[in-house]
């Protein structure tokens, strides 16, 4: 299926829902025009931020799985004929998880709630305890990750072996290996990565954080095939989802069937 993928990358304003939904819904004026099914993915924590000082801050900004942050992803979902996926801090019962929606245009969803945390992260929120899941919509397969679930091989392999075509990569990168790691990620799955990074600088207390930019979208043959640098932008390419079923590297060579999983002691 030949479709319009995309990222939207911007600086997150701390605290601001209503800001962040403002930025988001001016960045995505840019495909209104395009009147096919779309997906455009959204940064990590998208609606809130990301550096949180104690719990009393977390849950100030946390929400039910279907609160603010589902309810505006619904509305662009809707209004720009996308899938959207993006990031937010969830409240569940007294737990709070870094976790991340794909939305359809016709608001049902999928709920991630990231695996591998980060530095501290580890302090603020649970580790995810749902399974790698593939949203299934039409004949598209999608798969998301949140940001430091990259440089963990057997995530995105997971979700590959699940089927998934597309995986979706909300994040708020610092660290600089995520756009190298992630065309990896691709091309050893043949899979197409929409990488979604934040921009800005972050400042809280003694902690401050600059976030990378770099969002990319990435080919199943590990090509750039768009990326930004470190502007506000949404940016989309078009793409044929049917190059990520295509699991050959030579005539006799499958990347999923030729593995050998009894000599991977993982
Ligand atoms: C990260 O996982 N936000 C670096």
């Amino acid at each position: 299926m030949e479709m319009y993928i995309g990222f939207c990358q911007f600086s997150v304003c701390w605290g601001d829902k209503e800001r962040n939904f403002k930025k988001v819904e001016n960045l995505f004026l840019e495909i209104k025009e395009i009147k096919s099914l779309k997906i455009i993915v959204l940064p990590e924590l998208f609606s809130c931020g990301y550096l949180f000082l104690d719990e009393k801050e977390v849950s100030k900004f946390a929400e039910k799985v279907e609160g603010e942050t589902y309810y505006f992803l619904r509305h662009l979902a809707k209004n720009y004929n996308s899938i959207v996926a993006g990031g937010f801090l969830e409240r569940d019962n007294n737990n709070f998880y870094n976790s991340a929606l794909i939305v359809a245009p016709e608001g049902d969803y999928l709920l991630y709630r990231k695996i591998h945390l980060f530095k501290d992260e580890k302090d603020i929120f649970e580790k995810g305890n749902l399974k790698l899941n593939i949203f299934n919509y039409n004949n598209l397969k999608i798969g998301i990750l949140i940001c430091f679930d990259y440089f963990f091989p057997e995530a995105a392999r997971t979700l590959a072996i699940k089927g998934a075509q597309i995986i979706c990569h909300p994040s708020n990168l610092v660290l600089p290996y995520a756009p190298l790691i992630t065309q990896v990620r691709a091309l050893e799955n043949h899979i197409f990565w929409i990488l979604a990074n934040r921009i800005g600088v972050e400042k809280r207390g003694d902690k401050e954080l600059k976030f990378l930019g770099k969002s990319q979208i990435v080919s199943p043959k590990g090509e750039i095939l768009m990326k930004a640098e470190d502007e506000e932008v949404l940016k989309v390419v078009k793409i044929n989802t049917e190059e990520a079923n295509n699991k050959k590297v030579t005539d006799k060579n499958d990347l999923f069937l030729d593995r050998r999983r009894e000599f991977y002691e993982i």
